[in-house]
């Protein structure tokens, strides 16, 4: 598992520049990775950071078309404020670049082409929409049509949104084509395949057991990938925005985007380091380590994995930390349904606190099941910890110097007991912190970390130095002494965690740069080392603050609510008219008021409910076929509008006297009509 190597390659999921990111981006992936690269900085290993924008894809397609621009405005636009959100959060990127760029589209298609050149794929032809009036094939979201599962008419040709079934286009009831709105028709198209069947052995072995350590989560999905057996996947599509298929006679074709987009590590590299990548990729000395959401395993150690191998002079990922997702107040965070806390956002109303967000995050990191980011436990974090212990403790030993010494670190005399308790107590910091780190244990990471402002903040309450200020200035130096080596050793362990406080930090103490190596030492500030005046590392953030942000998440929901509802009446379509009749035949009709008295489900049936009825008239039986509307409980008691002159029919051997009259939508869902409330309708109120 520990293997010797001369550097790291790190690189970040390619987010798709077709919206801005938000805190589930930021916890899953790029401060986890941030905080990894600036330890192995700190601790002067050779590192390169890779970030950049995935800027191909359908969905980007799609979002052009529906603003009436080009796909390239959209991946500029964002492209920008997701380069803009990374750094003013921190994140240290050796390069940010993006796969529009030449020198990508240059290496993809070179990629495609050694690999087509060396007969690593299989060419299939195979039946696919096209649509005749605009000329092109239909990528599957190109494609609506009614859900075969719920009846949904506005499925996706790879989901509906209704009812979250995937789908394949050749699913859909009635396929339209969302560019001409025609009815597309099947035609014949050639792609491209990568046969990971031929990879299975390969990747069997270099995961399953040579890469036992990876995180369980990670494991356990490829085991069941490659446990399910793999097979070929196309790697080119039929489509006009991306990396054009370098082959002849493939025009209108390009390269599938979760093929070019990992490629786009390797292409920012080149950008970055155009005479030296190739080492960054292809030296065996070097570790490759790949920071993604769950949602990009089988891309990342399969797929990725496999084309490297194809290609043949790449190295393989040497462990891919992927975590689980983090959902905002219980909800899962949604583009689509603007229920996410967007990083450019959170600036604007907190500004300067970076480093909160980034404590927060990392506290709650998804790492190993899905987690959860309210905005009360962002406040409570940053009340009770940030600012009651680390800054607290901080603040405290710099006004104290200030006070007593001018500003200058005291001396510090022989140690007594418990000056040496303390100090054991955090002189195997660094040991801790780097062990959880080298497994990728972020949270329990920053949970050491934050151990060693708790020691100092119970250290400097024990010991009380200003009450000693009288009695005995040589002991409250050498209190404070301790104090400010503890918030050096602060400033240090933080540095990978919180970059903006930790230079805060270093700055308040008067020291340009720490060591890592140095964490854990009680001599880092000589005795006279002038300090900086003292700042306030953190603030409290007061329930105003809070309450805004939740009061702008249920906007959102009470938004999304209406658009839903305005959504469902636009779609509505009554059923139409049926044929006129003459009074009398409405006459003849008998309704009447009566209370449903008992519900029960009539046994091995799907449907039907079996009622007992008060009529005014009588009490009398009815079956009606709504089980999958109602419970038993919904219906009792209630007063509905009965037919009670309907002749009986007998329905599984039960006969029911009469039918209940229920309003019912295009959808097929069933309500209950009842009598307007506080009006006296007695059973057996006649309805006409
Ligand atoms: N854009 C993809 C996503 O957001 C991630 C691409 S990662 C890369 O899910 F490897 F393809 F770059
Ligand atoms: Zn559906």
């Amino acid at each position: 598992m520990t293997r010797q190597f001369k550097r790291t390659t790190v690189t970040t999921a390619l987010p798709y520049a077709n919206g801005p990111v938000h805190i589930g981006h930021l916890a899953g992936v790029y401060v986890p990775a941030d905080i990894y690269v600036r330890y192995l900085r700190l601790k002067g290993q050779d590192v390169l950071f890779i970030g950049g924008s995935d800027e191909h894809g359908v969905p980007i397609t799609l979002k052009a078309k529906k603003e009436g621009v080009s796909p390239q405005a959209i991946v500029d636009r964002y492209h920008h404020i997701i380069k803009k959100s990374f750094e003013d959060f921190g994140i240290s990127f050796d390069i940010y670049s993006r796969t529009t760029s030449a020198i990508h589209h240059k290496t993809a298609s070179a990629f495609f082409d050694k690999l087509n050149r060396q007969g690593s794929f299989v060419e299939k032809t195979s039946e696919q929409y096209y649509d005749e009036e605009a000329g092109q094939f239909l990528a599957d979201r190109y494609i609506t049509g009614t859900c075969p599962h719920c009846g949904n008419e506005n499925a996706y040709g790879d989901q509906c949104e209704s009812c979250g079934n995937s789908l394949s286009p050749n699913e859909l009831i009635h396929p339209r084509s969302t560019i001409s709105g025609s009815k597309p028709v099947m035609k014949a198209t050639k792609h491209w395949y990568l046969p990971l069947d031929q990879y299975e052995a390969f990747l069997k072995q270099w995961i399953l057991e040579e890469h036992k350590e990876w995180k369980s989560n990670v494991y356990g999905q490829c085991k069941s990938w490659l446990d399910m057996g793999l097979q070929a996947r196309a790697v080119s599509r039929d489509l006009d925005w991306g990396v054009p298929v370098p082959v002849e006679g493939a025009e209108g074709k390009v390269l599938y985007v979760w093929f070019d987009a990992p490629i786009g590590y390797i292409s920012n590299t080149i950008e970055l380091l155009p005479d030296s990548w190739e080492k960054w990729w292809k030296d065996p000395e070097t570790r490759l380590i790949h920071f993604i959401g769950k949602d990009n395993i089988v891309f990342h150690c399969i797929v990725f994995p496999a084309m490297l191998k194809a290609e043949g002079s790449f190295i393989l990922p040497d462990n891919v930390p992927a975590n689980e997702f983090l959902n905002l107040e219980d909800d899962k965070i949604s583009t689509s349904q603007n229920w996410a806390v967007w990083l450019h956002e959170y600036l604007e109303d907190f500004p300067g606190k970076q480093d909160v967000l980034r404590y927060v995050l990392t506290a709650n990191a998804p790492e190993t099941k899905d987690n959860n980011f309210t905005w009360k436990d962002f406040q409570a974090r940053n009340n009770n910890e940030l600012v009651a212990v680390f800054g607290n403790f901080v603040n405290r030993a710099m006004v104290l110097t200030h006070k007593y010494f001018q500003g200058k670190v005291p001396a510090r005399g022989e140690p007594n007991d418990y000056d040496r308790q303390t100090m054991e107590e955090f002189t195997d910091v660094q040991n801790k912190v780097e062990t959880l780190l080298d497994v990728f244990r972020f949270r329990d990471a920053q949970k050491e970390a934050m151990n060693l402002a708790r020691i100092g903040n119970k250290y400097l309450a024990d010991t009380e130095p200003w009450k000693l200020a009288k009695t005995d200035l040589p002991r409250v130096g050498s209190i404070l002494n301790l104090c400010l080596q503890i918030a050096a050793n602060l400033a240090i362990v933080f540095e990978p965690f919180l970059p903006f406080t930790a230079q805060k930090l270093r700055r308040m103490l008067g020291i340009d740069s720490f060591r890592w190596e140095s964490l854990g030492r009680t001599d880092l500030l000589p005795v006279g080392h002038q300090l900086n005046p003292a700042k306030l590392l953190f603030e409290k953030i007061e329930d105003d603050a809070i309450n805004q942000q939740i009061q702008k998440l249920l906007n959102t929901k009470n938004n999304n609510k209406a658009t839903r509802e305005n959504q469902a009446e636009a779609s509505w379509t009554p059923a139409p008219a049926k044929v006129p009749i003459d009074y009398d035949s409405f006459c003849k009709m008998d309704i009447r008021v009566g209370t449903i008295l008992q519900a029960e489900a009539v046994p091995n049936t799907e449907k039907l409910m079996k009622m007992l009825v008060d009529t005014g008239l009588d009490q009398r039986t009815i079956v009606s076929g709504v089980l999958e509307h109602f419970s038993p409980e919904e219906l009792i008691g209630k007063q509905v509008p009965v037919l009670i002159n309907l002749e009986p029919r007998k329905i599984r051997g039960i006969v029911s006297q009469g039918m209940i009259l229920y309003a019912e939508n295009d959808q097929k869902r069933f309500a209950l009509m009842q009598p307007q409330a506080g009006k006296t309708t007695p059973n057996g109120s006649i309805i006409c």
